[in-house]
């Protein structure tokens, strides 16, 4: 498997035209699936690293942010933290620190936008998947979820460790990224089955990265009536064209 480059990126400012509508829409799709769950608690995970968990979680919270939901975004990825690089905050004290009982407080960062907070994953821990697991966890979250309207969890992948197996049951469900040209088919079969071993709920896949260029759909817009998106993007760009947040 290909090793990528890091670079941590929120979409949405200044993202084109269908990469801003593919957002709005899995924010939807979301919606639906789990809207008879107050405050759904959602977890994204992938069969292996690189192929997009972090990217999309912290792009999904940002989304349901904007929409106007007070939206916590949770690193329980706690070997490889990613996420306070995306929202530039730091990593510790934070969830580990929670769960094992270092800090009384829950330390919960306000981010630069409105209704957007982060819990980082704190200091690393030798033993993540029991915190995960743990009544403290269980109790954490169900303490969150009263004043919330959405919390997303970034894990690490399942095919690597236990800790999204470990947290499956304790979430409304999980999302699994998938990425053009990198994941591979039966690897993400073994990871949707070792979620369903533990009824871990599948709530669907993300398609990440994918080349906008050679979808089907492209060119019926670029030809069809709504001439490349209706005006609004004159030029279509690979759907993963993000905008840097050390670009603002
Ligand atoms: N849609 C995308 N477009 C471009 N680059 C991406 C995209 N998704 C992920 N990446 C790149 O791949 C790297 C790995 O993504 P990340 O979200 O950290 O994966 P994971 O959390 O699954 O390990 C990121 O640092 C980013 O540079
Ligand atoms: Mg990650």
């Amino acid at each position: 498997m290909a090793d990528v480059e890091r670079r941590e990126f929120l979409l949405f400012d200044n993202s084109s035209f269908p990469v801003t509508e593919a957002i709005k829409a899995t924010r939807t799709n979301l919606m639906f699936t789990t809207a008879k769950e107050r405050c759904p608690v959602i977890s994204f995970t992938s069969a292996h690293m690189g192929e997009g968990k972090s990217t999309v979680c912290a792009n999904m919270a940002l989304a349901f942010a904007e929409a106007g939901f007070k939206t916590l975004v949770i690193d329980a990825d706690m070997r490889k933290p990613t996420l306070n690089k995306y929202y530039k905050i730091k990593s510790s004290p934070g969830l580990s620190d929670i769960l094992g009982g270092l800090v009384k407080e829950n330390f919960i960062y306000p981010t630069k936008y409105k209704n957007l907070h982060v819990l980082p994953s704190g200091t690393i821990p030798p033993n993540p998947s029991e915190l995960l697991t743990s009544e403290r966890m269980s109790i954490l979250l169900n303490e969150l979820r009263e004043t919330l309207d959405y919390i997303f969890i970034d894990t690490p992948p399942i095919l690597i460790v236990t800790d999204a197996i470990a947290l499956s049951n304790k979430v409304t469900g999980t999302v699994v990224a998938v990425r053009q040209n990198f994941s591979r088919t039966n690897l993400i079969k073994e990871a949707v089955d070792a979620l369903n071993n533990v009824n871990g709920k599948v709530l669907g896949f993300i398609f990440n990265d994918y080349d906008i260029e050679s979808m089907a759909y492209n060119k019926q817009y670029k030809y069809g009536k709504y001439e490349r998106y209706g005006g609004y993007d004159k030029k279509p760009v690979k759907s993963a064209s993000p905008v840097s947040l050390d670009d603002d």
